[in-house]
């Protein structure tokens, strides 16, 4: 595999063990909302202010969450190895790129944050993009231009397009190794990607979750269990060649 490119797919369940919620587990963030009522173009457009207030305390509860050992564990394989990697999230959390802080990725190595960011907003007149870490209102004035109620949360809502896909399109068939990682397989386009790579290339594809998703099919190999556990591990058996 030396060499090889890797190109991995996170979802939430990732990021449990770091304290935060899925969207469709028991306790679920789609349990205790309505998608319709936070998490499309349409429902900020009704009622800006529920949906600033949805986002605000998922970026408040991001400040307490840190890295578990799964984000580590691909910070380490980022940092090692010697091919193009490439990680491509569905969440909207940093925890990725703080669990590289710790290990410095090699040169080959690039984050895609598919569905957006919760430490960014997003200028709707100028489409400029800005660093936000704190809450945001429907009062808040947009650094670039101003006008209060200009800026939203910079994720990808349902119906809208997810970011990046036209270079996942062109990296796809140089495939070698597929992860997916804590991702119910219930939200498209990611949900397709290991149809499109398995389609493109020679891939092997590897499904780590909790549970089968509703794609497990389609992959070579699974193994399930808690991201915490079963990613270092799979992550020494790569860096062993043992994959
Ligand atoms: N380790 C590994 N997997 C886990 C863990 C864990 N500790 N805990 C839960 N899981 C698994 C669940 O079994 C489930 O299959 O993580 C998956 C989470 O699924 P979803 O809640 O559907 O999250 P995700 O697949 O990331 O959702 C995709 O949906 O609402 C949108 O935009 C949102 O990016 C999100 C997209």
């Amino acid at each position: 595999m030396r060499n090889k490119t890797i190109i991995v797919l996170t979802g939430a369940g990732i990021s449990v063990e770091s304290g935060l919620a899925t969207f469709r587990d028991a306790g679920g963030l789609w349990c205790g909302h309505r998608i319709e009522d936070v998490a499309t173009p349409e429902a900020f457009g009704r009622d800006p202010k529920r949906v600033h207030e949805f986002y605000n305390l998922r970026r408040a509860q991001l400040k307490d969450a840190a890295p578990n050992a799964a984000h580590l564990a691909l910070a380490k394989l980022a940092a090692r190895w010697q091919g193009r990697f490439f990680l491509i999230t569905q969440n909207v959390d940093d925890l990725h790129e703080r669990a590289q802080t710790l290990h410095p990725p090699a040169i080959g190595y690039q984050l895609f944050h598919m569905h957006g960011e919760l430490n960014k907003a997003r200028c709707q007149a100028s489409e400029e993009i800005i660093d936000w870490r704190d809450d945001l209102t429907v009062a808040t004035p947009c650094p670039c231009c101003g006008k209060p109620g200009s800026l939203r949360p910079h994720i990808v809502w349902f119906g809208e397009m997810p970011l990046h896909m036209e270079f996942f399109a062109k990296i796809f068939p140089e495939c070698d190794l597929f992860m997916s990682i804590g991702t119910s397989g219930n939200v498209y386009p990611a949900a397709g990607f290991v149809r499109e790579v398995r389609a493109l290339s020679r891939s092997h594809t590897v499904e780590l979750n909790l549970e089968p998703s509703l794609v497990n099919s389609l992959f070579a190999e699974k193994i399930y269990g808690p991201a915490g556990e079963i990613v270092p591990r799979y992550v020494e058996r790569i860096l062993a060649g043992e994959v």
